[in-house]
């Protein structure tokens, strides 16, 4: 089923949620591993964020099939405008937070491993075995540099667009949380 003004269809409500906690999640325990160097979450984070790419990318597929929600209400050019704004630029970080992660850990020669199944195998220095071995510096840093960039960017983001919702709900009360929530309005 596609998304009406009306109702929006339960593959978008799903995508949504299984999506947008995901990378929440994902977010507070990147953070907290690294400041905290908790290597031990390292290989969990790692194993989510590539199993969360496969919904990331048919959801981007979705959003185009389906084009984008019909505004519930009719709000000023700006209102429209900034909204519209943060959901490219959330869409977009979903998809650049899993690839750049990939990118980093793949030629910065740290291994893939997604629960069991190994990806990209680790390069360990054979000299020395609590050290690994880019396969190109260069590139995994970029990696490195676009994963710590997008998380500031998308916290930014992340928070605008909740109180964005939250105003819909609360201060106009009109349908916007509601149809997100799989209601009709
Ligand atoms: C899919 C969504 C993902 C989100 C939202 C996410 C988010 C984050 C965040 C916010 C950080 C902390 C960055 C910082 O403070 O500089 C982080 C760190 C990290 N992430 Fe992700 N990540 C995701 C996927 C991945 C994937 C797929 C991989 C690799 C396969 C990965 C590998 C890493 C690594 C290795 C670090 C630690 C970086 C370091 O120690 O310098 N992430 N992640
Ligand atoms: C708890 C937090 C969240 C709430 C309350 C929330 C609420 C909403 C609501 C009400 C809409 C519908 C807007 C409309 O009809 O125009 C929406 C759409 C959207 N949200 Fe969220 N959201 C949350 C978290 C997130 C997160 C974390 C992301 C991405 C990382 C995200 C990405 C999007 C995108 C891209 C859309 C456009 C429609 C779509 O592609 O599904 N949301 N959100």
């Amino acid at each position: 089923m596609k998304d009406t003004f009306e109702k929006f269809s339960g593959m978008t409500v799903a995508l949504h949620w299984l999506v947008g906690l995901s990378i929440i999640g994902l977010i507070a325990v990147g953070i907290y591993m690294e400041e905290n160097e908790v290597y031990a979450l390292y290989d969990i984070h790692k194993a989510f964020g590539v199993s969360i790419f496969a919904f990331i990318l048919y959801r981007v597929f979705w959003r185009i099939k389906n084009g984008w929600p019909t505004p519930v209400g009719d709000y000023s050019k700006i209102e429209h405008l900034s909204a519209k704004v943060i959901h490219y630029v959330l869409i977009i970080g979903t998809l650049l937070f899993p690839i750049s992660g990939m990118i980093y850990s793949g030629f910065g020669g740290y291994g893939i491993d997604v629960f069991g199944l190994q990806l990209v195998a680790e390069n360990l220095d054979p000299n020395n075995a609590e050290e690994f071995i880019a396969h190109n510096e260069t590139i995994a840093s970029l990696g490195k540099e676009i994963h710590g960039i997008l998380g500031d960017v998308m916290i930014i983001a992340i928070l605008l667009h909740i109180a964005g919702a939250l105003k819909h709900h609360v201060m106009d009360k009109d349908g916007t949380l509601k149809r997100m929530l799989g209601k009709s309005i």
